[in-house]
């Protein structure tokens, strides 16, 4: 996609609507194996945090475009010892061709885009996750044919899975509800920019009821309790998590054809029971696969493919 060229993604709604839709259209194909990209580039992958889908479908997407692959672990880069993200950023610039970061703080995230020129991915912050919303996306639509007037309720901590589905939904029309405890809820400013975007278009619900907010959904989907930075708290969030957490009782109030996601890691028995994720509502293998699928698009676009 050729308007892409060049751009970051640092958020969902970096991307418009129709952006968004042609996105998942090229993903699609690329799935399908109707189209073959072939883009000789060089990534880097600079994550603060721990992952697996996210680094290894990235460096697929890459090899199988033809790219390739340099893993900048912060631990052996001097960015780990203290160097400046504004000096580091503008050197890395002038060796790669785009550059996936995961880290804490949208703002260090800015600041990388800021001073380099090449394309910046977020590869998941405190903030937001675009680019698994990008694959979750493209399951709902593979599992109900389109996105519009269906509904995908998240239940759990307002983190960054939350704030970025709000946004991914208003921009293509799918409602979002959200069910959230109190002093847990997502991002106020997102919330506002997802009603705003949505206006029209799609539902967009923030509640404390875990039922209501089920009723009659498509998708019922969750994340941990703890996000990663958030470990110390994890014990004291289990009994106030615990009516969010997506079981069979929850699921019956769902549509009868409802599917079941959780970007993962999951933690059975916390936000997910083992039963409800090896159910045969559950699509989170083919949520997991999506990533590689939808980021292999999103490369291919941002470097300039025509
Ligand atoms: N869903 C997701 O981003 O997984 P990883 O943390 O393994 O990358
Ligand atoms: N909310 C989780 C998502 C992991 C993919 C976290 O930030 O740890």
């Amino acid at each position: 996609m050729k308007k892409l060229k060049g751009r970051d993604l640092l958020g969902t709604a970096d991307l418009n609507a129709e952006e968004t839709l042609s996105l998942l259209e090229l993903a699609r194909k690329l799935k399908n194996q109707e189209l073959v990209i072939q883009c000789n580039k060089v990534l880097g992958l600079l994550f603060y945090k721990a992952s697996t889908r996210t680094r290894v479908s990235f460096s697929v997407a890459m090899y199988q475009l033809g790219g390739q692959v340099i893993d900048l672990n912060p631990s052996l880069t001097q960015v780990g010892r203290g160097e400046p993200i504004e000096d580091t950023a503008r050197v890395l610039d002038r060796y790669l061709d785009i550059l996936a970061i995961r880290t804490f703080a949208q703002a260090d995230l800015q600041t990388f885009a800021n001073y380099a020129q090449i394309p910046i991915i977020n590869a998941l912050t405190d903030l937001e996750h675009p680019c698994q919303i990008l694959a979750d996306l493209l399951t709902v639509q593979e599992c109900f044919g389109s996105l519009a007037g269906k509904t995908l309720t998240y239940l759990g901590d307002g983190n960054n899975m939350a704030n970025s589905l709000l946004l991914g939904g208003a921009l293509t029309g799918l409602n979002i509800r959200v069910a959230a405890p109190q002093g847990y809820e997502p991002d106020p400013d997102i919330v506002q920019r997802a009603q705003k975007i949505a206006a029209g278009k799609s539902e967009i619900v923030v509640t404390q009821d875990p039922i209501a907010a089920v009723e009659g959904a498509q998708v019922v989907y969750t994340d941990v309790w703890a996000s990663m930075g958030q470990e110390d708290s994890a014990d004291q969030r289990i009994p106030i998590f615990k009516p969010y957490q997506v079981n069979q009782q929850l699921i019956n109030h769902a549509d009868p054809q409802a599917i079941i996601l959780h970007c993962l890691p999951a933690h059975r028995g916390e936000e997910i029971t083992n039963e409800a994720i090896e159910s045969e509502r559950s699509r989170v293998w083919d949520q997991a696969e999506n990533r590689m699928h939808a980021q292999k698009a999103l490369l291919a676009s941002l470097l300039g493919w025509e």
